[in-house]
Order: structure tokens, then sequence, then C-alpha cells
């Protein structure tokens, strides 16, 4: 039997003896990839998830610069609290209740949206206490603990004034009245609104996923990346290439992935099969950074 390729993980392990085309198919395929700052988040929000109900539920605000990875990890934990059916009741349960605000959210699209989500169909004749009324009733039947409403800047930089206003004072009640916890994510923009929102300021904690920097973390980031893709020989990157790497992605984990993907292509296609410093240095700023 042939040994197994330690320099990848063992999930990515038998794919490196696949043919080319294969094998760049792969790099391009979605994989969640840990890293130390989503472990912390996905222990909060797993926390959240088991706090007992009560009237002031706690909520959480995930901030971060587009393309740092808040759906990827909201995602992540949904994946582990997905609807299940309930033999002894006969129903399913949907213990999270996940959603993206879209643009220009109004309390009748919420509503719409979170039935949608739920599978419930929606007569557009329906009037929105109507609506209220369904949702208050299922959720509760449903077991749900958890609002997951991820783009929740679309709430504060696309809406009227009094939309925004009815929503985030909606948002405020639903979670109290059905005593599920709330959990948000967004850009800065989302924070510093929340942050105007005195009632909602004062009950949720924010979660920042910052730019990476060159530290041992992202060191470790990039590691993780390039053990995520079928390559047949081990890549090693020196200091200066790690430099090089926050300073052509502006530090934004959307752009790491890319680079190293595309850096994994490259080696395929040419043969050499790894990634070194030199490739990483070659790489220009300008262009790279500008493309995410
Ligand atoms: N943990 C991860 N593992 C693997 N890839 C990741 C991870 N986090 C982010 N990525 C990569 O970065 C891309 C962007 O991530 P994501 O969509 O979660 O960012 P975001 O913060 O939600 O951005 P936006 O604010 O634009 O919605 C993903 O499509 C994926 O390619
Ligand atoms: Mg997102």
């Amino acid at each position: 039997m042939a040994a197994a390729a330690e320099h990848v993980f063992p999930e990515i392990a038998d794919l490196v003896t696949a043919d080319v085309e294969t094998r760049v198919r792969a790099i391009h395929e979605e994989r969640w990839v840990t890293y130390p700052r989503a472990k912390e988040v996905l222990s909060k929000l797993e926390r959240l998830f088991d706090y007992p109900p009560r009237s002031r539920m706690p909520c959480l605000l995930i901030v971060g610069r587009p393309g740092m990875g808040k759906t990827m990890l909201l995602e992540r934990f949904c994946r582990q609290h997905s609807a299940v059916w309930d033999p002894d009741r006969n129903c399913e349960r949907t213990p999270v209740l996940s959603m993206v605000m879209r643009p220009q959210p109004t309390i009748r699209r919420f509503y719409a949206q979170i039935l949608s989500v739920l599978g419930v169909p929606v007569v557009s004749s329906a009037s929105t206490i109507v609506m209220e009324d369904r949702i208050h009733r299922l959720i509760p039947k449903l077991g749900t603990k958890m609002l997951i409403a991820d783009e929740i800047h679309n709430v504060f930089t696309a809406s009227r004034g009094a939309d925004r206003d009815a929503l985030m004072a909606l948002l405020r009640t639903m979670i109290g009245e059905l005593q599920i916890s709330l959990v948000c994510a967004g850009t800065n923009e989302a924070e510093n609104a929340m942050l105007g929102d005195e009632q909602l300021a004062s009950r949720y904690e924010s979660l920042h996923l910052p730019a990476w920097t060159p530290t041992t973390e992202f060191q470790g980031l990039i590691g993780s990346a390039i053990r995520s893709m079928p390559l047949q020989l081990p890549s090693e990157l020196n200091a200066l290439a790690i430099r090089h790497m926050v300073e052509i992605t502006q530090g934004v984990t959307a752009r790491v992935f890319r680079v190293v993907a595309d850096l994994a292509e490259e080696a395929i296609l040419s043969g050499v099969e790894k990634i070194d410093s030199r490739a990483v240095l070659e790489l220009p700023l300008a262009p790279r950074a500008a493309a995410a």
C-alpha cells in the first residue's frame, strides 16, 4: 500500500494521485479550513446556542471587512446544527434559523423571508400580522434557539430610516418574546449603527475578524490552506514570502485562499508540484491586491 501523503490533510490524501484535471478542479472547490480565531468564534456561537432561554437573550455580532470569512463561519456553524426530523414529535426541528438580510429590507420582506427559509408558502395577500402570528407559533414548535442574520449592514445602509428603526425594534422584541438568541454578521458600518441603538448595544458582543498581519497565526493559515491543496510535494515558505503574502492580499482571507489556489494550480500545471517562496515573491503587488 502506498504511504499516505503527510504534507496534505488526510481528506485530501487520495486526491494527490489523481490526474491533473481532477486535481485542478479540486483546488477550486470550497473547503473549510480552520484557524484559531475561527475556532474562538465557533466556540462562542456554541456557548450562545446552549444559553438557557430567558427574556433578555444575548446577541453576537461578527464584524469584518468583505471577504474576511464571516459567511463561511456561519455556514460551518449551521452545518453542525441543521434541521432534523424529530420522530417523537413527528415534526422537523430547526434549531438554527439562518438568513441573509436582503438590501432594503422591510418588516414584511423580513417575515416573508423567515417563512420561506422555514419552507412555509406565503400568499402575497397575507397581512404582516398574519405572517407574524405564523412565525410566533412556528418557532417554538420547531425548537428554534437561534436566529442568524448575515449581511446585517443591509438594514442600515440601504433602508429608509423608518424601515431601519422598525426592523431594529422588531429584532429586539422578537428575540425577547421568542427567547431566541440573535447572531448577526456584517461590516464595520453595521457595528457603528448597532452601537447607536442603545438597547441592542447593551446586549450584544462584537467579535472581530481583523485583517491578517504577518504573525505565526497567519503562517498557520497559509500552511493549512496549502495542506488543503492536492500537491504531490511539501511546500515551504520563508518569513519574507509570508510578509509578501500579507501585502499582496491586504490581509483579506478570501484573497489569501485565492492566491494559494492560483499558486497551487500553477504548481500542478507546471509539474513543480509545490509552492515555494520564490513563486510567492514573484507575485506583483498591485494587480493581485486589486483583484479581490
Ligand atoms: N475558513 C475558511 N476556509 C476556507 N476558505 C475560506 C475560509 N474563510 C474564508 N474563505 C474563503 O474566502 C471567501 C470569502 O469568505 P466569506 O464569503 O465567508 O467572507 P465574508 O466575510 O462573508 O465576505 P462578505 O462580507 O463579502 O460577505 C470564501 O468564499 C472562501 O473562498
Ligand atoms: Mg458574507
